[in-house]
């Protein structure tokens, strides 16, 4: 596995990649890698013939107060994992190399950034769509591949890649989870033992809102409720946002005609979780 550290290095191996014929599938992370991120590189396999993984994580994308020094980092433990899956390419720039100057560039996408997350962390997707688009220059991969887990995230970048022309085809792919359905996150790692047994009632919280879809409930009104009273029975859990809305726009929805997302944002202890379902009637 080549590890690159530098811009100009990464743009030199992709060019000589493609010039090969390679196809290049990407996946960009911040690393701490867990099941679910080794799940995006094993679907990038069969996506593309060289596999990019890049671990960065983006000062951009976190508010002052939010956890930016905290987040967990371990580059030893990450790159022994994607060695392990014939990963091509790992790419590990420092923030000198992404940011050399700061930047006086942004990318917001307009209507979907501020909805849900972007309700609670404002710019958020401003730093995240911003990055992606310089890594995507970076990288100059064929395809990218997202977890569904960060919904609203897949659909800014799905988004971005459309209005700016990106040549890039983005994959999303399902959520991992733990056996007892909590979805993988490296914020989990912030959860006490407690906490930790208190985190699946977001998962909880799905699985009543699908069964009350799949019972005929059209209400989303009544289906968020049901949602919401599995988490509020869970004492360590604080839920930020529950809605119910459409899956392209992201705006709430009154009633559940065709598919809509349940998505949401719990703080259990120092952690926010987030979380969605499709419900399908
Ligand atoms: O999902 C993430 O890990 C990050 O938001 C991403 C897409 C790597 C951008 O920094």
């Amino acid at each position: 596995m080549r590890i690159i550290e530098k811009v100009k290095e990464m743009q030199v191996w992709s060019d000589a990649a493609r010039r090969a014929g390679r196809r290049i599938a990407f996946v960009p992370t911040m690393g701490t890698l867990h099941d679910g991120h080794l799940a995006l590189v094993r679907a990038a396999k069969k996506l593309g013939e060289r596999v990019v993984v890049s671990i960065f994580v983006n000062p951009a994308q976190f508010a002052p107060d939010e956890d930016f020094a905290a987040y967990p980092r371990d580059f030893a433990r990450d790159r022994a994992l994607l060695e392990n899956e014939n990963v091509d390419a790992l790419f590990y720039p420092s923030a000198a190399e992404v940011y050399p100057d700061g930047c006086q560039t942004h990318i917001d996408v307009e209507r979907l950034a501020p909805l849900l997350e972007g309700e609670f962390r404002p710019g958020h997707f401003r730093g995240v769509a911003t990055v992606v688009a310089k890594l995507f220059n970076m990288v100059r991969p064929h395809t990218a591949v997202f977890g569904e887990k960060d919904y609203q995230q897949l659909q800014v970048i799905r988004r971005m890649t459309k209005d700016l022309n990106f040549d890039i085809e983005i994959v999303g792919h399902p959520t991992v989870r733990d056996a007892d359905g909590l979805a993988l996150s490296s914020r989990n790692a912030y959860l006490s033992a407690r906490e930790r047994q208190a985190a699946p009632s977001l998962f909880r919280a799905l699985k009543r809102a699908e069964a009350l879809v799949a019972q005929g409930e059209r209400c989303a009104g009544r289906v968020a409720a049901a949602a919401r009273a599995e988490i509020e029975g869970e004492p360590l859990a604080e839920i930020e946002y529950l809605r119910i809305c459409d899956p392209e726009t992201l705006a709430e929805i009154p009633r559940i005609e065709h598919a809509a997302l349940l998505a949401l944002a719990v703080r259990v202890g120092p952690a926010r979780l987030i979380d969605n379902a499709m419900l399908k009637t």
